[in-house]
Formats: structure tokens, C-alpha cells, sequence
């Protein structure tokens, strides 16, 4: 395929008829005819004109037994079951006996659910949920009715990344860094057969975003910017994870169904905001954001997820013209579409429990993990009165029956009795475990050597960083949990650290190695090796502002100068989702290497640091010559980046890199303090944490609680993913939440007539209950609290309430010179409330005091 780079002013010049059309107040549905026909080049933001995209054939094509057979079956279902097959609920909200009475099509388990809510459930427990499923499914089938057994869909995106033991990749950016399209197809085979031994038979992988902008969360998730490499690497995935369409085998066996995500521009959005909009012009949405969809479709993907994020304003769960006319009609896809998580209920006018409009505008498949009754119970309404074009139902069900077919679903039987499963070996066997291991070797680009490496088996090397020793951390996130967050060395049986790595090769060669987290060391080694890097994120979690390396804390960077300062050479391994500016890092090093997140055989990277192999990876990303130097991509006009994208250091090809500007345009230790929680997170560099009369813990994950678990904080949904916190005490005693970090000077805003400003719901009775709003502060200084609990008490059950509290009822001037919380809610009851935002506002005039 030819490689067609944007030019940049198209793509500005469609932005900017997108914003001159806001500033008229002109939608696309009001605008103009008179006006659109007057410049024809201008069509309305959004529209899509199908004959620009390549017109492709499904490479199986339509078997006309096949047809006949699912027509049949159609004939025989009542309303009720094809409503059921367009549906998909998520295990954590979805129990067998459910599914005895609503003949849903499909399961799912998102990032955080597993079988008995338990992340680290092992396969065997898969395979018994699987049975239970289908086995109670059957009951859903009245006499005459066909039995249709149920898809269960699982993210195995970097191996099989839900079951502990299995083989986790490198994430797809290190995948991207190798440049080796072959490795995907084993990679694909592999996840396929792991995926295989728990019972499942469908896989949301690939990801083929092309990512244009490394501040999203998901640039990890992506091979690269260049879609000439996604291009050559979505149909190699596709046939490791399917076969090869129309072969015996196929989506059989030891495959199973994969799907190309997300559909389509995800990597494009304005900003790189995670669920946000692609702004592109619909030829560089083809011809960038699409560039993986020719190969998946060719290699017979059979399912492929809509994207959350919009496209010139509008969310492509309700873009008919992309998924109808675009996907399905131009481009000849013939499997069926499946919804990403409540994305639907994003649509306009949609909520997640209701929403036809996806439908008509081609989604087959609703992901409505925990909304999926209501959503059930509303189509079946609407199909029942008529609001639901009937011949769009059918084809919607027809396609995901084509696709059941297909992969063998009707003849295979109960999941404990297909090939594969329960055959826990193949979980990372050595074969498999060789293949992740050469990715991770090839995946490693080497950005500096001022000539430390290789090291030599006979050194005493010290190993520094959090990343030394954590598997966890090198994996990152979609692993074992949505965010990565919250695992231990010990949840990858057989997986190798990098200090796992260095100690297998001294051990060999005579040398030693000193593991140290925080870097002291008593005799000076011969060369210090300094892992760290981000911490494990996914999805929106993961978006950022600028690319600066965890602003305002240098810890690491102090690690590898002081290593410089007493004259010990300093091998840092940068652990990272995408490139960072990392300037004086780089310069404190004598050799840099990015490592991306290699997965669980991540210290085999260190068969390259000591030369048993050359470097072979080159960037997939270009590298930053400053932290606010985004959007980067090759191709750009006046290009300049600090490592272009295809740099990549070997052995045999030195280079001296030399003393790089420490310029990072941006001042890189903003205090923040005026933003303390919101979407569900504390705003860096704020964190949460939950207290009791045992002590403090930090509320780093989804869900946590105070050391004697008095008060339990959860992540919980309010009309998007996790965009609120739950916080329960239970009475036991006292307990405090807090959002709260390191000391900040709020005495002039006390003067400055500024207000907390929070978002708080009373989600059960608190009867009598005592709940005080505080703010802490360090010795000196006397904050008091306020009396939260006489009012919220009294407001309605389940509602949100405003409340903007004057920060001077807490104290006056010098009161609030180190406030270390700005925010604390502490309680000796028992009951339960939602918290959404937390900020400080300028008082408009609303703000009060409560009482003291
Ligand atoms: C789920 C993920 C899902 C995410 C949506 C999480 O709660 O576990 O699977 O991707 O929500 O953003
Ligand atoms: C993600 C998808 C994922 C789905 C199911 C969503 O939030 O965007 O990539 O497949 O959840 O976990």
C-alpha cells in the first residue's frame, strides 16, 4: 500500500470549517442547502462520501447453506431472542441464572471482571463459569426455539492478559518497535490457544489505532504512528488469532474470533483525549486511522468494535455512514459489529439503557455490561411498538449468527469439552514463553550508549528503580486488572523481572548483582542498571497534558545523578506506554534504553544488555525534543524531533549522542492547587487515601480501604466509566477520606474569598450519623471542620448535591499555610456517599459556611 503522510493544512482546514461552522451555530442538520452547494467541497462535518474508501470483498463471501440455515433459524426466534442476540452483558453484572430468562447473545468480562469477581481466578475456574453459562443459557430456549449458544468476548490484547500464569506480551508499542510482522502471527496464535484453555472463543484484539498523539492514554495500545505498520501487522494478527479464512480451522479449534478496534479515528482525537474527537479530514482518516482495516477485513476478521471517540463531533456509535455505508457496504465487512463499553449511551439522545438509534446506525452488538436488562427490556419495548426497523434487527442477528456458525459454536458443544480447554500447560509454555521472549528482545531501542554497553556477566552491577524488580509495573496495565495496578511478582508464575535477568546471566558469568530499590548501595558496583518508569495506566486514566516524565517528582532522576556524581556508569531501562521528554534523564545515563512494557518475560531484555544478541527495535514513536512537543509524527511538516521515528541504536552501529538541551518548554513543576479530584481520580500530584485508628493507606487502585477496612473506597460509573468514587464507612469506629499530598499555601486564598467546590450524593440513610468536612495541615497551622452531615443527611437519597464551603470557615490567613488535604470527610457511622468532583472555585456568591 502506498503511505499517504497528512498534510497538515488539509487536515487544519477541515478543523477549521468544524469551528467556523460552531461559531455560526450551524449543525450539520440546519445547515444551508443553498450554502453546501455553493462551495461543494464543503460537506457537512461528518458526512462521508463511501466511494473515497477502498472497496474491498469479504474473503470468505456469503455460503449460501450457511444462509439458508440462519434464515431458518431467524424464522423460529421469537422477538424476545433476537433482542437477546444483540445484546452483550458483562460477567460482573450477569449471573447464569440471568441468563435463564433473558436469552442473551453474548458475555463479556471487562477489565476488572473474572469469574467470582476475583482477578486472579485460575482457568479452571473460567471454564466451570463458561459451562454454567452455557448450560443455563440452554434453559432460555422454549420447544421450537434453536438453541444459540453465547460468544464470551475477553480483552486478551497482550497475550491472554486476564488469567494468572498465562503469557503476557509486550504491550503493542514494543510489538511496533520490532517491526517483524511474522512475530505477530505467532503472538496471535499463541493468545488464541491461551484464550483457548479457559473456555473463551473471542478475543477484542487487535488494537489497530494508528496514534497521533502520544498524550493519549492508549498510545501503548497502538504499533506505532506510521499505519504503514499497523498495515503490515493487522492481517498477520488476525490469521495467528482466526486461521485463515475459508481453511479448515478456522475461528476453530485451537482459534478463535478476533476483532479490529476501535472503528475508526481513535488515535486521532483532538488533544489525544481518550473517548474524544477526530477532527481529521475523512481522507486522513482513511488513509492514517484506517490503515489497518484493508489487511483485518482481507485476513477475515469477523468482528470489529466501534470506537468511543467521535468523529468531526459525532460519536461514531451512532455513524451510520461509517459503520453502514463505509464498513459494512464499501468496504464489504460481512461478520458482525460489536459496541464498546456503554459507548452507545454516549450517542445523542441515548442513555445506556436506551438507545435504537445504534442500531440503525449498524452496531449489531450493544457492549452493555451492567445496563444490559434495561437495555434489553427498552429494545424489546420498541420492537414490540414498532420503533425498531425490523429488517435492521434481523440483519444484525443474522450476522452475528453467520459468525457463530462459522466458528463451529453450534456443534462445540459445553466449553470444558472443546479442544483445549482445561489444558492449563499451554499457559505459557516454553515454546510460547520463546516467542514473548524474542519480542521482548526485539522490542528494546536503545536511544544512547556512550559505550556501558554491553555489561559483562563479571560485573558487580546494583539494580535500582521500581521497575527492578516488578513484573507488575513492566507489564502494565490490562493485566490481570484493567489498570495493571495492584500486582505482585508472585501473580506471574515463571515470569522473569529484570532483575530475574541480570541475575541468571552473573550468575553464569561470575559476577553478582545488589538489588536496591531506593539506590543506597555499601560497596560501589561496577555499573548501576536503573529500571523505572510510568506506573501501570489504561484508557482514559492514562491521558496527559504534556509529555513531561511525572512532573514534580525527580526522584529518578536524582537516582541517576547521583550514580554520575559518584562515578558509577548508569544503564537506565526506561518502562513507558509511550516516549516522554526525558532529556536530563538521558543525559544523567550513559546508556539509555526504552523498554516500552515488555510483559511478563521482560528480563529476558537483558539477553541484549549483555550483548548475547544485538539491539534490533527501532522507535515506533518519534521521540520528543520537549515535553510540549505534541503532535509528533513522520511526516510532519518542518519535522523535528529529538529521535526520529525509525531511530534505534545497535552494537554494530555506535552513535554518540551527546549532551542534550534540558529545555523542557513547559514549567515542569506546577503545583496544583486549586484541582484535587475529578473523573473518578485525585489530580496529580494529589492522591486518596482512607484512614482509621490502624493507621493511613493510599487509594492507588479501583478499589481500596483504611488498614482495618472501616471506610471502603470504590470506583463506580455515573453516565461514563469510573467518573466517581464510592465511600463507605461502617461504623466501627472513626474514618477519615482524604484527598491529600504534599503541603500547599492556601493562606492567601483564604482571603481571596475562594470556596470548595465538591459533588457529593448520600447513597443510603445516614440516620443521625456525624460527618465533619475538614482540611489537615501541617503543625503550625489550625484548620478547623464543618458540620457536613445535618445537611447532606437531610437531602434526597441518590441525588446529587452542590456544595460550595467558603475556605475561610476553615480557618483564616496563616491558618492554611500548609494544608497537606484540602479536602477530608470523616465519620463514625455507618452509611454511604458518592463523591464526583472536588475543586476550588472562586466564590460567585454561593458559597457558605457550614456549620463549625
Ligand atoms: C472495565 C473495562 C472497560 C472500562 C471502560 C472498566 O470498568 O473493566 O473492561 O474497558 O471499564 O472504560
Ligand atoms: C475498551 C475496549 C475493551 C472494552 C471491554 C472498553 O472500555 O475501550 O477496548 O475491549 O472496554 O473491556
Amino acid at each position: 500500500m502506498t503511505l499517504n503522510f497528512p498534510l497538515k493544512s488539509a487536515a487544519l482546514a477541515t478543523t477549521a470549517i468544524a469551528l467556523s461552522l460552531a461559531l455560526i451555530g450551524c449543525s450539520n442538520a440546519s445547515m444551508p442547502t443553498d450554502k453546501a452547494n455553493v462551495d461543494a467541497e464543503m460537506r457537512a462535518p461528518g458526512a462521508v462520501n463511501p466511494e473515497i474508501w477502498p472497496k474491498l470483498e469479504s474473503p470468505v463471501g456469503l455460503d449460501a447453506a450457511v444462509e439458508a440455515r440462519i434464515s431458518d433459524i431467524i424464522a423460529k426466534m421469537p422477538l424476545r431472542h433476537k433482542i437477546g442476540q444483540i445484546v452483550q452483558a458483562d460477567i460482573g453484572s450477569i449471573t447464569p441464572e440471568d441468563i435463564k430468562t433473558y436469552p442473551l447473545g453474548s458475555i463479556l468480562n471487562g477489565g476488572n471482571s473474572a469469574p467470582n469477581g476475583d482477578n486472579r481466578s485460575p482457568a479452571s475456574a473460567w471454564v466451570e463459569l463458561a459451562d454454567a453459562f452455557y448450560l443455563a443459557s440452554q434453559e432460555a430456549y422454549p420447544e421450537g426455539v434453536p438453541f444459540i449458544p453465547m460468544l464470551w468476548g475477553t480483552d486478551a490484547v497482550h497475550g491472554h492478559n486476564n488469567i494468572p500464569g498465562a503469557t503476557v506480551f509486550p504491550h503493542n508499542i514494543g510489538l511496533g518497535a520490532t517491526r517483524n510482522p511474522s512475530l505477530l502471527g505467532q503472538i496471535g496464535a499463541i493468545t488464541a490457544q491461551e484464550i483457548r484453555t479457559g473456555g473463551q472463543e473471542w478475543t477484542f484484539a487487535p488494537t489497530i489505532a494508528v496514534v497521533r498523539d502520544d498524550r493519549w492514554g492508549r498510545t501503548y495500545e497502538g504499533y506505532a504512528e506510521n499505519p504503514e505498520v499497523t498495515a503490515s501487522y493487522a492481517g498477520e494478527l488476525v490469521r495467528g488469532i482466526q486461521g485463515v479464512p475459508g481453511s479448515d480451522g478456522w475461528l476453530q479449534g485451537n482459534k478463535v474470533i478476533a476483532t479490529a478496534k476501535h472503528f475508526v479515528g481513535d488515535g486521532g482525537t483532538a488533544g489525544g483525549r481518550d473517548q474524544g474527537d477526530n477532527l481529521d479530514s475523512e481522507e486522513d482518516l482513511r488513509d492514517i486511522h484506517a490503515a489497518g482495516y484493508p489487511a483485518a477485513l482481507d485476513a477475515g476478521v469477523q468482528s470489529v468494535m466501534i470506537s468511543f471517540s467521535s468523529w468531526q463531533g459525532k460519536k461514531l456509535h451512532g455513524h451510520k455512514g461509517l459503520i453502514n455505508d463505509v464498513l459494512k457496504g464499501q468496504m464489504g465487512f460481512d461478520g458482525f459489529v460489536v459496541g464498546d463499553w456503554n459507548a452507545h449511551g454516549q450517542i445523542e439522545g441515548c442513555t445506556n439503557e436506551n438507545c435504537p438509534t445504534a442500531l440503525h446506525a449498524g452496531l449489531d452488538m450493544y457492549m452493555a455490561p451492567d445496563s444490559w436488562r434495561g437495555l434489553f427490556d427498552n429494545l424489546l419495548a420498541q420492537a414490540e411498538a414498532g420503533e425498531i426497523d425490523m429488517a435492521r434487527l434481523d440483519d444484525a442477528v443474522r450476522r452475528i449468527l453467520r459468525v457463530k456458525i462459522r466458528s463451529g459454536l453450534f456443534e462445540a458443544g459445553l466449553p470444558s469439552q472443546r479442544a483445549l480447554a482445561s489444558d492449563y500447560d499451554l499457559l505459557a509454555s516454553p515454546d510460547s514463553k520463546d516467542v514473548a521472549r524474542q519480542a521482548v528482545r526485539e522490542s528494546l531501542v536503545l536511544l544512547k550508549n556512550d559505550g556501558v554497553l554491553p555489561l559483562s556477566k563479571g560485573m558487580n552491577i546494583l539494580m535500582a528503580g521500581d521497575g527492578a524488580d516488578n513484573i507488575g509495573k513492566q507489564s502494565g496495565g490490562w493485566t490481570l486488572s484493567w489498570q495493571g495496578t495492584g500486582n505482585a511478582n508472585s501473580d506471574f508464575p515463571g515470569g522473569s523481572s529484570f532483575y530475574d535477568g541480570v541475575s541468571r546471566h552473573v550468575k553464569a558469568g561470575g559476577g553478582s548483582v545488589t538489588l536496591s530499590e531506593d539506590g543506597s548501595y555499601a560497596a560501589k558496583p561496577d555499573v548501576a542498571m536503573v529500571v523505572f518508569g510510568e506506573d501501570p495506566y489504561a484508557e482514559f486514566k492514562g491521558d496527559i497534558d504534556n509529555l513531561s516524565y511525572k512532573p514534580g517528582d525527580d526522584s529518578d532522576l536524582a537516582l541517576l545523578q547521583q550514580y554520575k556524581a559518584d562515578g558509577i556508569p548508569v544503564v537506565a531501562v526506561f518502562l513507558s506506554g509511550r516516549p516522554l521528554w526525558m532529556n536530563r534523564e538521558i543525559n544523567a545515563s550513559d546508556a539509555f534504553v526504552a523498554a516500552w512494557l515488555p510483559g511478563s518475560e521482560g528480563g529476558y531484555a537483558t539477553d541484549v544488555l549483555f550483548g548475547d544478541m544485538d539491539f534490533k527495535g527501532t522507535l515506533p514513536y518519534s521521540w520528543p525534543r520537549t515535553a510540549v512537543q505534541t503532535p509528533l509524527n513522520v511526516g510532519d511538516e518542518n519535522y523535528d524531533p529529538l529521535f526520529a521515528y525509525g531511530y534505534g541504536l545497535t552494537y554494530a552501529n555506535p552513535a554518540k549522542v551527546g549532551t542534550l538541551p534540558e529545555e523542557a518548554g513547559i514549567a515542569l513543576s506546577v503545583k496544583n492547587d486549586s484541582d484535587y479530584f475529578r473523573v473518578g481520580k485525585a489530580v496529580f500530584p494529589w492522591a486518596l487515601y482512607a484512614s482509621d485508628d490502624a493507621g493511613k493507606t493510599t487509594i492507588a487502585t479501583t478499589r481500596g480501604r483504611s488498614p482495618m477496612g472501616v471506610i471502603q473506597v470504590n470506583s463506580a460509573d455515573d453516565g461514563a466509566q469510573e467518573n466517581i468514587r464510592t465511600i463507605a464507612w461502617d461504623g466501627r469506629g472513626p474514618a477519615r477520606f482524604e484527598v491529600g499530598g504534599n503541603a500547599i499555601d492556601l493562606s492567601r486564598q483564604t482571603t481571596g474569598d475562594m470556596a470548595v467546590y465538591f459533588r457529593i450524593r448520600r447513597d443510603t440513610d445516614m440516620g443521625n450519623a456525624d460527618l465533619s468536612l475538614g482540611v489537615l495541615c501541617g503543625t503550625n497551622c489550625k484548620a478547623g471542620t464543618q458540620d457536613l452531615g445535618s445537611s447532606l443527611s437531610k437531602a434526597p437519597e441518590g441525588e446529587w448535591q452542590d456544595y460550595q464551603v467558603k475556605l475561610s470557615c476553615f480557618g483564616e490567613g496563616d491558618d492554611l499555610d500548609q494544608v497537606t488535604a484540602p479536602f477530608t470527610l470523616s465519620s463514625t457511622g455507618a452509611f454511604q456517599v458518592s463523591l464526583s468532583d472536588v475543586r476550588l472555585v472562586s466564590n460567585e456568591g454561593a458559597a457558605t459556611c457550614l456549620r463549625e
